[in-house]
């Protein structure tokens, strides 16, 4: 780590400390402490995540570092500031809510900022750019949080959201990550693969949600791991659904409701296609077939085939020649 690195990580913890202390202890941010309180964020969530509140003010954090003599190009290198058309800079975070992003040793390297009321005119939530010490494409939110809980509980939960995370934790699903709106890297994959091999995916449950999840388990085929799904009901994310349903339900969901890839991608073509059309039918039929007949286990083929000929009111015979005629065809 050379001197820059720590500066920069020496300012990422200051500058938490003092978005914590404007949202816990002053005037100032007592608008976006009843923001967290009406999302049933409590205090002591608001401490375990470190979470804070910028205020509606271009200067406040660069006066503070000026005050520490930062140095200008620092300062530029951090990531905390904007630079203005005559090449002033500003606070990058304004009226946000400040959730710390930390590395796996637990450092603070970003912030994702989320504003506190509806306005399209703006991103809801602002990620800091990449620096010295922050690669989105490297960190996972929370894992130094949850690396403990991901060991014990022998799979890690990867949620889309900060908060469907910080909902989670609250609950007491406490193995769970959240990548910063991208998918999985392989930087992330080895990762986690040093701490267990199965992951299951939480997104959320509308319909771009069910995409994202239908794009992972395609793209995710690193034979470290073994995958699985947690489907949330009514469309909701994680988070909403924890708030309208209550902890014990998603606990359940999480302990009784991960499907295989194979059940989810069933699923998935089944409500994609209008199985009362026949071009339909066969599409699903094709679709659900270059899926099963990657299964190794015979067991399960019977099972997935016996689903597919419920679904297509067909035999199973018929099916299973479907089958066998797709595997000489790709042998
Ligand atoms: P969602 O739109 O599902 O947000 O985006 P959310 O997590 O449910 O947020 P709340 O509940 O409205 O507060 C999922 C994730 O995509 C990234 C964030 O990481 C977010 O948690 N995202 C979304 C951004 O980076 N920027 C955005 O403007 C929106
Ligand atoms: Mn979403
Ligand atoms: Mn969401
Ligand atoms: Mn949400
Ligand atoms: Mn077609």
């Amino acid at each position: 780590q050379n001197s820059d690195s720590r500066t920069l990580l020496k300012m990422y913890e200051e500058t938490a400390k003092l978005y914590s202390h404007i949202l816990l202890k002053t005037e100032n941010g007592s608008k976006a402490l009843k923001y967290l309180n009406n999302r049933d964020i409590d205090k002591n969530l608001i401490e375990t995540f470190n979470l804070g509140y910028a205020p509606n003010n271009s200067d406040l954090l660069l006066q503070f570092f000026r005050d520490r003599d930062i140095s200008e190009d620092i300062l530029k290198k951090s990531g905390l500031f904007a630079e203005n058309q005559q090449g002033q800079l500003f606070d990058r975070f304004r009226d946000r809510m400040m959730v710390p992003i930390t590395d796996e040793a637990g450092n603070i390297v970003a912030f994702s900022g989320r504003i506190l009321d509806k306005d399209a005119s703006t991103a809801k939530y602002l990620n800091s750019p990449e620096t010295e010490i922050f690669s989105k494409s490297k960190v996972l939110f929370n894992l130094s949080n949850a690396k403990k809980s991901i060991r014990d509980n022998q799979n890690v939960i990867l949620f889309e959201g900060f908060m469907d995370v910080l909902s989670a934790y609250k609950s007491g699903v406490t193995n769970g990550v959240a990548s910063m709106g991208t998918s999985l890297t392989d930087q992330q994959l080895y990762t986690l693969s040093r701490l267990t091999n199965q992951i299951n995916i939480c997104y959320d449950g509308d319909d771009p949600g069910v995409e994202a999840t239908y794009r992972a388990l395609t793209q995710l085929n690193d034979d470290r791991f073994t995958y699985g799904v947690i489907s949330v009901p009514d469309k909701k994310d994680p988070d909403e659904y924890i708030r309208s349903e209550g902890s014990e339900k998603f606990r359940n969901l999480v302990k009784n409701g991960v499907q295989t890839p194979i059940s989810f991608i069933l699923n998935y073509f089944r409500r994609h296609y209008n199985l009362n059309n026949e071009h339909d039918q066969l599409e699903f039929l094709n679709q659900s077939l270059q899926e099963i007949v990657k299964l190794d286990s015979p067991v399960e083929v019977d099972m997935y085939v016996g689903r597919v000929a419920d679904e297509m009111n067909v035999s199973k015979e018929s099916i299973n020649k479907e089958l066998d005629a797709l595997r000489r065809s790709n042998a």
